[in-house]
């Protein structure tokens, strides 16, 4: 397993090269049901029916789930807002306003919303897994915060563009 790194490829056939037990936290937004289109052979999302989607996101976060340490934590990200209350214990709905990021055409998490997920749910030079990476926002977070990370995306182009924020920083 390579870290701090962002693997090309299928999600839930780079998972099952992951070693079991190995990370010490997910953070990731799946993409939604027929809601973009990704412009790549074997998306997630497009599938003819919200069983087949689910069916398909249950493989990946059953993977997801062997790959974690047993004191893991996962943060699943799949709504379009998100709640938080400031300067207050988090709640169970948090909004913090999303935006696009150029070069892509889906909405990036706002860093500020997986700093907390990534600040109490991993260990200082722990790993951080991201099964879909799209720009690279979690790695980003990860490497700010002194973490580890490994990514996975499916759209080459997004690798690119996740690879040059990481060497560029946030504002890139
Ligand atoms: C909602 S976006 C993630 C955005 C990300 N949180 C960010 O901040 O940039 C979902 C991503 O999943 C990717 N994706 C779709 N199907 C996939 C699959 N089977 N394996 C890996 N990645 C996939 C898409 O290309 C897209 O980049």
């Amino acid at each position: 397993m390579r870290l701090n790194t962002i693997y090309a490829g299928d999600a839930l056939k780079v998972l099952k090269s992951l070693p079991s037990e190995s990370v010490n936290c997910v953070v990731t937004s799946p993409p939604y049901y027929c809601l973009r289109d990704y412009n790549v052979v074997g998306q997630i999302g497009l599938e003819n029916s919200p069983e087949e989607y689910i069916k398909n996101l249950v493989k990946i976060f059953m993977e997801c789930r062997r790959v974690l340490k047993k004191d893991g934590t996962m943060w699943i990200v799949i709504g379009k807002a998100w709640i938080e209350q400031p300067a207050r214990n988090k709640r169970s709905v948090w909004t913090v306003p999303t935006r696009g990021f150029k070069g892509t055409h889906f909405a990036t998490f706002p860093p500020d919303l997986i700093r907390s997920c990534i600040a109490a749910g991993c260990p200082p030079d722990g790993i951080v897994l991201d099964p879909f990476m799209g720009a690279g926002t979690t790695a980003l977070v990860a490497k700010e915060l002194g973490r580890n990370y490994i990514g996975i995306e499916l759209n080459k182009e997004y690798v690119k563009l996740a690879e040059e924020r990481l060497d560029f920083g946030f504002f890139y």
